[in-house]
């Protein structure tokens, strides 16, 4: 598949953000990969003053090639974070469409292509690994039991018609973070991700799943931790709570709650 469908449907700036950690070996054949996958985009590389010298090794790629670009931050303060800073960047810039992908290699450059083709009929694509044809490759076993059980608390409390709502490889409109607004997020973390998709969903905008395949990363180590998992099953049961009591409040009334539900 070639940039033309991206091209054809006006969204014709394309920024790739890569938050990175500790990511020395991997940035740079990411970085490679998505150049070659889509030439025509750009790419942001968000560092958070990794230990390892990732972000001298994104300094050496920016310089090599105009369309990388690189923020470097202070220290490490979260993905959704790290996502926060690109966001507001690719948005100065006017960039039409923004992608969320993990430098590690777990979101295949390659299949940027079908989610980008997908954004013709959404504002939200998720690139989901618990659809039909949506795959992992690699994961332990209690890795796969936590990003299920994950989703299925999520949609539990939240009822939302989504699939793999904890997933990292996105891709915006930037008219949809405009509609979003990211002044009021304070998700941190990986429940960022749940935080966006909620609020995508509240909102009436468009959100479409398609299937990818999730290949755990060969070189380097998760950011996964305790703290993440906690910010997530609290900010996820707090959402869930409050949409829960306003889905009562709204009985008997003709209010809608969810959009599209
Ligand atoms: N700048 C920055 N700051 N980058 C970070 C931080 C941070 O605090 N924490 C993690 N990252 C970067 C990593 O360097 C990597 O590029 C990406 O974010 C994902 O981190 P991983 O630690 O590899 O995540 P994972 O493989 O365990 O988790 C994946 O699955 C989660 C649950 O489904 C990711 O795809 C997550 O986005 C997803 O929520
Ligand atoms: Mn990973």
């Amino acid at each position: 598949m070639s940039d033309e469908f991206v091209l054809s449907d006006q969204i014709d700036r394309v920024l790739v953000c890569i938050p990175t950690y500790n990511e020395r070996e991997n940035l740079p054949r990411i970085v490679e990969r998505v150049r070659t996958a889509v030439p025509s985009a750009d790419i942001l590389v968000l560092d958070d003053n990794s230990p390892d010298g990732t972000g001298q090794v994104a300094d050496e790629l920016v310089a090599a090639d105009p369309q990388v670009h690189v923020l470097h931050r202070p220290g490490k303060q979260g993905l959704g974070n790290a996502y926060l800073a690109g966001f507001g960047w690719a948005m100065e810039q006017g960039y039409g469409a923004i992608v969320e992908m993990d430098a590690d290699g777990s979101h295949q450059p390659e299949q940027l292509p079908s989610l980008l083709a997908a954004l013709t009929d959404a504002d939200l694509v998720i690139g989901a690994r618990w659809v039909r044809g949506g795959t992992v490759v690699n994961w332990p076993l209690h890795r796969k039991a936590l990003s299920v059980g994950a989703n299925l608390y999520t949609r539990a409390l939240l009822g939302m018609p989504v699939h793999d709502a904890t997933a990292g490889y996105r891709v915006y409109r930037a008219s949809a973070l405009e509609t979003i607004g990211l002044d009021h997020v304070a998700s941190q973390g990986y429940c960022f991700q749940v935080d966006l998709t909620q609020r995508a969903v509240r909102l009436g905008l468009r959100v479409v799943e398609v299937p990818i395949t999730f290949v755990e990363r060969e070189i380097g180590d998760s950011k996964m931790s305790g703290d993440i998992m906690r910010e997530s099953l609290h900010r996820i049961t707090s959402w869930g709570l409050a949409h829960r009591a306003d889905q009562v409040r709204r009985l008997g009334s003709r209010e809608p709650t969810w959009h599209r539900l």
